[in-house]
């Protein structure tokens, strides 16, 4: 039986951070990893532009360093098809086609797409391809007739909207498109240095490619604890950004071993940090080794993104000639 597809895409924000990592790039390598489905990773570079769309000079150099860590991170062009959205035309025809079908009242609605507005207040996003984009999301998952999507939890309400958009062209037209399930990924709070959201625009953050005296010195510097001022002052673990990264980085007795010590004053949190420091060193080592190799094998990457392109577009192809006849056009 053929395996089960999923779909799913990250903006090319450029080189991606520990959050990114934790949040959806590692729940990525597991479901390729887990052999049960036929995994479609993209790089939603169309999605960019809705909100960035008066700078977008950096976008080609984001889309290949973040292919690098997905790379390195473990995700393998021989396990699953990496692609870049805008390589594949036909996600724009079936954008345009579902954007005939789709209430505007839909789009109005949808949560994500309100709080984005706000939270980038600074730019202005009262475009018409920012309130549509849930729609071009739509055409990216059906596209592939995935059957499932995994998100993290703010992308959920545009799953929802891409079900309701299946069922409606289903019912109007056609019985082509399942309707797909998004796969919940949790993901764990991991805030940046300065103890706010981990995120490029604050700074704050922790990159894949960090390595040596750059980890260890923005390691050193993260927040810990406030309320514990002096070592001998008792700590709580379970109120520190440190703590949590314990979690991913070591064993669950390393974990109980800083619980017990952070409660006793037994550890300071400069010692703390840098063996958590030296924790992830060890564990980021085979990503920083596969990332070395891609940087000097730069070509490499352009096939791989090219082969992905070519399994993809195949696809959308077939889809796409499917949706036009439905569609009587
Ligand atoms: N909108 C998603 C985000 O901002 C990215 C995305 C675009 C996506 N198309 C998708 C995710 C299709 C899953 C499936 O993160
Ligand atoms: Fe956090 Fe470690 Fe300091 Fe405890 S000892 S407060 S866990 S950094």
């Amino acid at each position: 039986m053929a395996l089960k597809r999923i779909l799913s895409g990250m903006r090319p924000t450029g080189k991606l951070h520990l959050g990114n990592l934790h949040g959806a790039l590692q729940n990525w390598i597991e479901l390729q990893e887990s052999g049960k489905y036929d995994c479609f990773y993209f790089v939603a570079d169309w999605h960019a532009i809705t909100s960035e769309y008066s700078s977008t000079e950096g976008i080609k150099d984001n889309i290949v360093s973040m292919v690098i860590d997905w790379l390195s991170a473990g995700l393998d062009p021989q396990k699953s098809t990496l692609f870049v959205q805008s390589a594949v035309k036909e996600h724009a025809e079936l954008f345009l086609l579902l954007s005939m079908i789709t209430p505007l009242a839909w789009l109005e609605r949808n949560p994500t797409y309100k709080e984005m507005k706000s939270e980038l207040s600074n730019k202005d996003l009262s475009t018409f391809g920012f309130l549509g984009y849930p729609v071009l999301q739509a055409a990216d998952i059906i596209m592939y007739k995935a059957y499932g999507v995994p998100v993290g939890i703010d992308q959920l309400p545009h799953v929802e909207l891409t079900r309701e958009i299946a069922r409606r062209f289903n019912f109007l037209y056609k019985e082509i498109f399942p309707v797909p399930e998004p796969l919940l990924t949790s993901v764990p709070k991991l805030l940046g240095i300065d103890g706010r959201k981990m995120s490029k625009s604050y700074d704050n953050s922790i990159y894949i490619s960090d390595r040596g005296k750059t980890l260890l010195h923005k390691i050193s510097s993260m927040f810990t604890d406030p309320q514990r001022m002096r070592k001998s002052d008792s700590g709580n673990p379970e109120i520190c950004n440190v703590f949590t990264f314990y979690g991913l980085y070591s064993s669950p007795e390393k974990v109980k071993e800083i619980d017990v010590e952070c409660r006793k004053a037994g550890i300071g949190c400069t010692d703390c940090k840098k063996m958590l420091a030296k924790q992830i060193a060890e564990k980021l080592n085979p990503v920083h080794e596969r990332m070395d190799y891609y940087m000097n094998h730069m070509n490499e990457i352009n096939s791989i993104i090219e082969e992905g392109n070519k399994k993809a577009r195949k696809i959308a192809q077939q889809t796409m000639s499917e949706v036009r006849a439905a569609v009587n056009i």
